[in-house]
């Protein structure tokens, strides 16, 4: 298990809430709870520390700029052809670098209504125009989107399960999306949180990608595999799409010491099954504990879980628990950005990680 000290990044941006309690005293003595950005709280399998500090005696020496030890170990992993996979400094660069392959300005990139924040900054990056296709409820909606498309636009992008909602569609919808899309778009599947869901429709989209020129999978070691500060992710699409992809990243985008972290991590895949058993057991029992606030779990699956706070008390919303909880030195997820403003995003940690949670919100409620 891993703790962390460090204040979440998005909370020393403007706008963050003041973190004080009532009467103006911020309850510093309390440690910090990070559940604001999806990290794993199982840590990384201990083959990962020993790669890295075995790589770090050689720090004079610059990585692979080709990953392929890492691309190699992903193909046996996966059943992939290596010449396939670019890898990035996490998904993140992956994702961005296809948007500055594909979209210029006067472009359009779609993506759903509650898509994941990363894909209207795409857009600010590159000039394009984001159309947001209406989502069926919290879910992305494939008719809705394949009714957005035009002549302009050039990337659907797809988080699934998707990210602040946790919603995913099964693979027979995500199949039908790329089926009907026409060939000038390129599908994006962003995977980021697959290695949670544990439901025979549902597939991380890999093998949507054989037989395609325009659709790519992308998949990230920073959830399930715990190796966050490490950024490694990668992508599996088409020959081409690949090489421009290889073309538009930087030269040593993965770094030594992430490489060798990557590598490790996949030889201990039990790792990754020890995490989604405890992260489903604490999301259970989590989910039943806020029943009591009347606090209902939006149906998903991933490492976190989008909550909606009862709307009829107006001093006990979701931005006055999102206060309450950051002066416990408790760090969730607001989504007013989202226009999900009576909802917060909670990273569903360990079970006594999540309990701090539920103990603080008694302590919201009851005041
Ligand atoms: C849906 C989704 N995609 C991609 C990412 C990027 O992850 P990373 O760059 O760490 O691989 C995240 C990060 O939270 C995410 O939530």
């Amino acid at each position: 298990m891993t703790t962390s000290n460090q204040k979440p990044f998005s909370y020393i941006a403007p706008g963050a809430p003041k973190v004080v309690k009532a009467g103006g005293v911020a309850n510093l003595d309390l440690p910090i709870l990070n559940l604001a950005t999806n990290e794993s709280s199982f840590g990384a399998s201990p083959l990962v520390e020993q790669a890295i500090k075995e790589r770090a005696s050689q720090p004079n020496r610059y990585p692979d700029p080709a990953s392929t030890d890492l691309r190699n170990a992903i193909g046996e992993t996966f059943g992939l052809d290596p010449d396939l996979i670019t890898c990035g400094n996490g998904s993140e660069e992956v994702i961005d670098g296809i948007a500055r392959v594909y979209a210029r300005p006067g472009d359009e990139i779609l993506f759903s209504e509650y898509g994941f924040l990363q894909f209207p900054i795409l857009c600010w990056r590159t000039g394009a125009t984001p159309v947001k296709a209406a989502g069926d409820g919290l879910k992305t909606d494939v008719d809705n989107l394949l009714a957005a498309v035009t002549e302009k636009t050039k990337l659907v992008l797809v988080a699934n399960p998707d990210n602040p909602t946790g919603t995913y569609i099964p693979a027979a919808e995500m199949k039908r999306l790329r089926d009907n899309l026409p060939s000038h778009v390129v599908l994006v599947v962003d995977s980021a949180y697959c290695e949670y869901v544990d439901d025979p429709a549902f597939t991380d989209g890999l093998e949507l990608v054989a037989g395609h020129d325009n659709v790519i999978v992308t998949r990230t070691f920073s959830k399930a595999w715990g190796l966050a500060g490490l950024r490694v992710g990668w992508g599996y699409g088409p020959a081409e799409m690949i090489s421009a992809l290889n073309l538009m990243r930087g030269i040593g985008n993965v770094n030594a010491m992430a490489q060798a972290g990557a590598v490790a991590a996949l030889k201990d895949p039990a790792h990754v099954d020890m995490v989604r058993a405890k992260t489903d057991e604490a999301r259970n029992k989590f989910e039943a504990d806020l029943k009591q606030f009347g606090v209902v779990a939006v149906p998903g699956a991933a490492n976190f879980v989008l909550v909606k706070f009862p709307t009829e008390d107006t001093n006990r919303r979701a931005i006055d628990a999102h206060r309450h909880l950051a002066a416990e030195n408790i760090y969730v997820r607001s989504n007013e950005d989202y226009g999900l403003d009576d909802y917060l995003r909670i990273t569903v940690g360990t079970i006594e990680e999540c309990d701090r949670v539920i103990e603080s919100l008694q302590r919201f409620f009851a005041a």
